[in-house]
């Protein structure tokens, strides 16, 4: 595999569990770990085993099935956590133990109420023992987007001399810029003895409207892996979303990075993890909202019934969505209602349709979106009726 592959490193089930009233159960759980494995996504963060022991039997149940992707569980920097996990663990065909620590001067000090070299030698410790249970072991910098720069590299250089395999990057509080954060992962890649020999993740959240940019901006600096989950739930403002990073890289190939992931899945992913979670997906949300295909202006309209690409950045079958949406709204022209009005049985000449789009805007001043029982209604009700089905 060349080195522009970039990981996803999905934490629906851990991260995006945490969203208040989205608790999942372990079946619901095993049947989202089992579709994400199908996807093709690297790694799957299956819970925080020691935090309760529904997580943990979650872990357990997920290591126990997934086939192709690692099955990664969280810990703090805390043995019985380290131990718990490996526990949960044990059946995966590849397991990782993800351990951390907060590394920002507000953690250290508000947090642990401790000292930068206290925090080195538990983060340095933690890696160390989750060595002894498996071979792959991933070390997050908790808050590194707040810590600064010179001692997040020093916590890094421990964490690889312990044997970590990934380094995790994240910006917690989703409060970095891109350039920022671009900048932070080139420094790493500058200035970390070892770091060849790690891969560098980026996890970011939400909280500025900034986690899939900042994720970019870090691949684009050397980072390989991307941690996200699907509809880019997660705690407060949520994480990066997975389908948004993924399609980032894969519509603009000359950036050189592609992953792993089915594209043509995440339609029906989003869709399974929305529902299985309650959780409402927004309609403009990019990728997989309702509207993220649908064109209601009569510009618009135009234009992609013409030629779809002139409003269309992605092909909707490449995300699974069967079709663009040509939506009936005072605001759609002629174009846009003789498509439809064919795709639903009527081929209307010039004057027929001239006839039919007056009546149209009357009908759809009044109701919020023209339907096709409304199309029926409209064209039954029109004086040209008769002549059409002539
Ligand atoms: O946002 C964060 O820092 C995390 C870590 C626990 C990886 O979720
Ligand atoms: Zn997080």
């Amino acid at each position: 595999m060349s080195n522009n592959n970039v990981k996803i490193f999905d934490t629906t089930l851990r991260d995006g569990e945490q969203v208040p009233g989205c608790k999942l159960n372990t079946e619901q759980k095993v049947v989202i770990a089992k579709q994400l494995d199908a996807l093709g996504v690297d790694v799957i963060e299956a819970g925080f085993p020691v935090s309760s022991p529904g997580d943990f039997k979650s872990v357990k149940a997920i290591s126990k099935i997934v086939k192709n992707a690692t099955v990664c569980g969280l810990t703090r920097s805390v043995e019985n956590d380290i131990k718990v996990a490996a526990e949960a663990l044990k059946y995966a065909v590849k397991p990782r133990i993800h351990t951390g620590i907060g590394t920002s001067e507000l953690h250290i000090v508000h947090k642990f109420k401790t000292t930068q070299e206290d925090v080195l030698e538990r983060a340095y410790a933690a890696v160390k023992y989750a060595k002894s249970f498996v071979e792959d072991v991933e070390f997050y910098a908790e808050d590194a987007g707040r810590t600064e720069n010179h001692y997040l590299a020093r916590v890094c250089e421990a964490a690889i001399k312990a044997g970590a395999t990934v380094l995790n990057i994240p910006d917690t509080t989703g409060y970095c810029l891109p350039s920022e954060y671009g900048a932070k992962i080139k420094y790493l890649k500058e200035n970390v003895k070892g770091i060849e020999k790690v891969i560098l993740s980026c996890h970011c959240h939400n909280d500025l409207g900034l986690a899939t940019a900042n994720s970019i901006e870090g691949v684009i600096n050397g980072a390989r892996q991307i941690e996200c989950t699907i509809n880019g739930i997660g705690e407060r403002a949520g994480n990066t979303a997975l389908e948004e990073v993924v399609m980032v890289l894969k519509q603009h190939p000359y950036l050189n990075l592609d992953t792993n992931v089915n594209t043509s899945m995440l339609y029906g992913m989003s869709q399974l993890v929305s529902d299985s979670m309650g959780i409402y997906t927004q309609p403009n949300k990019a990728i997989v909202g309702a509207n993220a295909f649908a064109h209601s202006s009569g510009i618009h309209q135009d234009g992609v019934i013409k030629h779809r690409e002139t409003y269309e950045i992605i092909d909707p079958k490449d995300v699974g969505v069967t079709e663009s949406a040509i939506v009936l709204t005072a605001r759609s022209g002629r174009a846009a209602l003789a498509y439809r009005a064919k795709k639903v049985g009527y081929e209307l000449t010039k004057l027929q349709l001239d006839e039919i789009y007056a009546n149209f805007l009357r009908f759809a001043d009044r109701k919020k979106e023209i339907d096709d029982n409304d199309i029926h209604q409209i064209i039954e009700t029109s004086k040209v009726y008769n002549e059409i089905i002539a």
